[in-house]
């Protein structure tokens, strides 16, 4: 007979003849569900291997349990009812991969009430409710793992909290939506336009069933606040993070960028200044020798500086089946290793105690300085570039380059310039006064220049 230890409210065998098990629940059988069961069974051996024990999926909760996903699932294990897993005191880990905000919510709180470790990809309720949810499970002593809700099969959640728990974050830029860097990449690379490669972001799957969640942003939005507060051990409100997205991105605008040696993304950029930190998700240009200008596709990036570290590259798939089932599974383990130790609450679950957490002090965007780059739309007449020239300068924006071509037709001409570092402030206030100019016939075209990467 193997030693005996005390296991989630009941005695297992160490070291004997039967393996240990360790049940767990699955909330949703969707894409992400159907990936981790698919993992669990391809990789049952070498999961049991690392962890010591035995994974077994005791229930899978999800409102369709008819469709086919493609892999073999025993009926018996399979309910329409989620509380038959949150009331199972069998069950230690629940996984929450349904996604949305509710019911995803109060299943999370109810795991929580019930004294079990929940691991989930839902960026959206974490973004929203996580001031709920974490004091919530520091309170009652269980893990929120949640690696899958940012960057997909990327551990950008592990770095933070645990490889570089001891650095200062100076800055993290993020590539975070697949959908968006596959519609931009195809648009640059293959000059196809937006709304084509939107469908084919669609048909591939990673872009979310609502495509606005990541064409404005918004998806990126909540995926920045997880890591904001984990970089920064500072609750963040979501509505203060500045946020732009792609859908006025013109072919015309990636043509010129590529004119000037820059690629343009949609950055997530969080940058500590003194005390504060500068939080703002836009389509930006950057130069296209930089890593970040060269991932491609649906992959994300993060690129992190760390006052001791200096920087840090994470780079893979953001998004997909079996790449986010990866993820989820660094986090089951994760939390079967507490379980097995009886012990939870290690790492503290955004990076420092809940107790401790405060406000974020975010930088208003008026008060951000960065390059710009402009296109106005003009009549092609004497005196409109000192026009506008002239409106800039008196709003103490200085000039780097200036393009503009001969058109023969008649009509509106694209002007474009760049320039040195400008207060988004002043930008506004002078678009503002150039955008009223009779010779300007089309609002101005802004994006944003980061050099300092
Ligand atoms: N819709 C997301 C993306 C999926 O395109 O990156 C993962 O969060």
């Amino acid at each position: 007979m193997g030693r005996q230890a005390a296991f989630y409210g009941f005695s297992v065998e160490i070291e004997g003849e039967k393996m240990k098990k360790i049940s767990i629940g699955l909330i949703g059988l969707g894409n992400i569900g159907t990936g981790v069961v698919k993992l669990l069974q391809q990789n049952e051996k070498l999961i049991e291997q690392k962890l010591g024990a035995k994974l077994v999926l005791k229930k899978i909760a999800d409102i369709n349990i008819t469709s086919p996903r493609g892999i073999k699932i025993s009926k018996s294990i399979l309910t329409t009812n989620a509380r038959e897993i949150l009331n199972d005191p069998e069950i230690s880990i629940v996984i929450e991969l349904m996604g949305g905000y509710e019911p995803a919510r109060t299943f999370v709180l109810e795991a929580v009430k019930n004294g079990k470790h929940v691991v989930t990809a839902n960026k959206a309720m974490l973004a929203t409710y996580g001031n709920e949810i974490f004091p919530a499970a520091q309170k009652k002593s269980v893990d929120i793992g949640f690696e899958a809700s940012v960057g997909g099969t990327i551990p950008i959640i592990k770095t933070l909290k645990e490889s570089l728990v001891a650095n200062k974050i100076n800055s993290i830029i993020g590539i975070m939506n697949g959908t968006c860097n596959f519609i931009l990449t195809k648009m640059t690379d293959e000059a196809k336009s937006f709304d084509v490669v939107l469908k084919e972001a669609q048909q591939l799957g990673f872009a979310e069933a609502d495509p606005t969640f990541d064409i404005e942003g918004i998806d990126t939005s909540h995926k920045m606040a997880i890591v904001l507060s984990l970089a920064y051990g500072k609750k963040v409100n979501l509505k203060d993070i500045y946020l732009e997205g792609i859908t006025k991105i013109s072919g015309e605008d990636i043509a010129f960028a590529k004119e000037l040696g820059y690629r343009i993304k949609l950055l997530a950029i969080g940058r500590l200044r003194g005390d504060a930190v500068e939080a703002r998700i836009h389509p930006t240009m950057i130069s296209s020798g930089h890593l970040l200008a060269n991932v491609n596709r649906n992959y994300n990036a993060f690129h992190l500086v760390g006052d001791a570290s200096g920087p840090v590259f994470l780079f893979g798939q953001g998004a997909g089946m079996m790449p986010t089932a990866s993820a989820v599974f660094s986090d089951i383990l994760d939390s079967a290793r507490n379980v097995m130790k009886g012990i939870a609450g290690r790492v503290p679950l955004r990076s420092i105690n809940e107790t401790g957490m405060k406000d974020i002090k975010l930088i208003p965007m008026d008060n951000i300085e960065t390059k710009y780059y402009f296109r106005f739309s003009v009549l092609d007449r004497p005196g409109v570039l000192s026009k506008i020239s002239g409106i800039l300068g008196e709003h103490n924006i200085s000039l780097a380059s200036v393009i503009q071509k001969a058109q023969e037709e008649a009509g509106p001409v694209p002007i474009v310039m760049t320039t040195y570092k400008a207060k988004e402030k002043d930008v506004r206030q002078a678009l503002k006064k150039i955008d009223k100019l009779e010779v300007v016939r089309d609002k101005t075209v802004l994006i944003r220049i980061e050099d300092e990467l």
